[in-house]
């Protein structure tokens, strides 16, 4: 195998079905996301069934494509790197039999690469990575903070005891009828609310996280100011979204910061969709910044659920593997 091995990564654990090829872990020659989010539109979630068939007639085409715009062909790749879990177990089965067939018939070794982990190592697909680090990781499923020492070397310091980050955006946002998924239009309207309006707070001491508290207080707090005042308006809507923005983001930050700190490490990485937000990368980079720690947050486009994190992963450990 060459140096830098050529992987095609393939992530189905959602509703994105997503394919990538990297040559290198900071090479992302191509990634292409197809996504079966309209057709769950109407049931504000994801429906495992309609994502499984979404899958088996996008996974051709995805892969196809991905490999057209990199320039690469079959014959020019190391190896085969895709997610295994966790997900939606339909899901997941399209991904991982399609790669099976795939090194099967090219004859290429397989990497099965576990989605928390490719969330986590894609801060570092622009950035040169560097051992150790504490890693969070706020997606839709999964909100947890880490100890790297080395791959696949980590301890968890911290993790979700009842709803997610991401999953907790999903239900206020379903509560204030702003559609599924919830962080985009709540960063969008706490953009014009007042986040010291209401007072939410993330009760949860310690590294671990719980974000139910807070969403059950949201709840109360509607069904409240719905009885005094009917529907509510705009503005209200807005004091709402980013009175919860605020205290989500502040127990995130105070607990990412704080195990970097108590653990005397300098590097701090965070991924994962709620990571696309702008006013948590904000803050996250105020916080390291005071904290005096080097924060790598994973790019934009490699935040939300993709394959190039995969490809890239894919890549360390097939280096790993050959070294
Ligand atoms: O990582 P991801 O794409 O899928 C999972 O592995 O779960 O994360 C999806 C989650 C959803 O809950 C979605 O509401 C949240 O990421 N999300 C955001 C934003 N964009 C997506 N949360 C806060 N602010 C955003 N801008
Ligand atoms: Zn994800």
């Amino acid at each position: 195998m060459r140096r830098r091995p050529v992987v095609l990564g393939i992530e189905s654990s959602c509703d994105e079905t997503c394919a990538a090829v990297a040559a290198g872990p900071q090479e992302i020659k191509a990634h292409v996301v197809a996504s079966s989010l309209t057709q769950h539109a109407a049931f504000g979630g994801i429906i495992p069934e309609i994502a499984s068939r979404a899958h088996l007639e996008s996974i051709v085409p995805v892969v196809d494509e991905a490999l057209c715009r990199a320039r690469t062909a079959a014959r020019r790749l190391d190896a085969v790197a895709v997610t295994q879990n966790p997900g939606l177990i339909g899901s997941l089965l399209v991904g991982t039999s399609f790669a099976r067939a795939l090194s099967a018939a090219w004859e290429l070794p397989l990497f099965v690469v576990d989605h928390i982990q490719a969330h986590l190592y894609a801060a570092f697909i622009e950035t040169p990575l560097r051992y150790p680090f504490v890693g969070l990781v706020v997606s839709g499923g999964h909100t947890a903070l880490y100890k790297v020492s080395a791959l696949g070397r980590q301890a968890v310091l911290g993790a979700t005891r009842d709803d997610a980050a991401g999953e907790a955006f999903d239900k206020v946002a379903k509560m204030l009828g702003l559609g599924y998924p919830g962080g985009p239009p709540i960063e969008r309207l706490a953009e014009h609310g007042r986040p010291h309006a209401y007072s939410f707070r993330c009760t949860c001491d310690g590294s671990d996280f719980s974000f139910s508290g807070i969403k059950t207080a949201v709840l109360y707090k509607v069904r409240e100011l719905e009885k005094r005042y009917g529907k509510l308006d705009h503005a209200v809507v807005c004091d709402l979204c980013a009175s919860f923005q605020e205290a989500v983001v502040n127990d995130l930050v105070a607990k990412a910061v704080r195990a970097a700190c108590r653990h005397k490490i300098k590097d701090l990485a965070v991924g994962g969709g709620v990571a696309f937000n702008g006013y948590l990368r904000r803050r996250l980079r105020e916080a390291a910044a005071a904290a005096g720690l080097v924060l790598t947050i994973a790019p934009r486009p490699y935040c939300l659920d993709n394959a190039a994190m995969v490809a890239s992963l894919g890549c360390r450990l097939a280096h790993e593997k050959n070294s």
